[in-house]
């Protein structure tokens, strides 16, 4: 019997607003299309366990929470999608498709919040080991535009309150990270056009399943 091969890890990242919920739909019909057995899940979050500490993270309160407190639930989160969800289904040649993963760990509490570079990094090989996402997708789009679409949702949770300086901040650790491995991360223009966005993000996806059935059929 031929070893399993191993599913692909694509994470979905950007500032508030850039359009990752419509855009994950998109890429499930993609991998839908392309017969590519997959499950969506998201960070903080994924795991009932991990939903619960999303919640802490998420909701505002009025007691401030310390960044160390944010930054050790977010990995507290992290350890436990990854071994009850994540692995198992990459094991398993299941792709997992996640609404954001450790890239938002150092743009958020890196960048926006000031940690330094090196914690995260110690904290990202204790909890994850060797798993790295195998492709992200950067939706890139200016600060103030993805600020109004997700001010026109409704209620905005404890990061979406935070002010224009923090989310530049945080923009600019995620296109660092690009420059640090432009060869995982795929940065697709999300001020642009919506069929625009989801050709970009085809063409990125398309060159992850040629991987992956070169992996299953060669
Ligand atoms: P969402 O709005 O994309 O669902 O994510 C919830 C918030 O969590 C978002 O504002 C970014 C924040 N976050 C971090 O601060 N650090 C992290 O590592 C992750 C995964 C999310």
């Amino acid at each position: 019997m031929s070893e399993q091969v191993r599913g692909r890890f694509i994470t979905v990242e950007g500032t508030e607003g850039v359009g990752k919920s419509t855009n994950i739909a998109f890429i499930q019909t993609l991998l839908d299309d392309a017969n590519i057995p997959h499950i969506v899940s998201r960070e903080p979050g994924g795991t009932p366990l991990a939903e619960e500490i999303r919640n802490v993270l998420v909701v505002p309160r009025d007691e401030a929470m310390c960044e160390l407190s944010e930054l050790l639930l977010v990995f507290a989160a992290r350890a436990q999608h990854l071994k009850t969800l994540i692995e198992p289904a990459l094991e398993q040649g299941i792709w997992v498709l996640c609404d954001r993963f450790t890239d938002a760990t150092f743009a958020y509490q890196g960048g926006g919040r000031g940690i330094s570079v090196d914690l995260i990094s110690q904290l990202q090989d204790l909890v994850q080991g060797r798993v790295r996402p195998d492709c992200t997708l950067l939706l890139d789009a200016p600060v103030d535009v993805g600020m109004a679409r997700a001010g026109a949702r409704g209620a905005l949770d404890r990061f979406e309150q935070e002010k224009q300086t923090f989310f530049e901040k945080v923009r600019g650790a995620y296109l660092q990270r690009v420059e640090q491995e432009p060869d995982r991360f795929a940065v697709v223009d999300a001020s642009a056009d919506l069929n625009t966005v989801q050709a970009n993000i085809a063409q990125a996806l398309i060159a992850q399943i040629d991987l992956y059935n070169g992996g299953r059929h060669g």
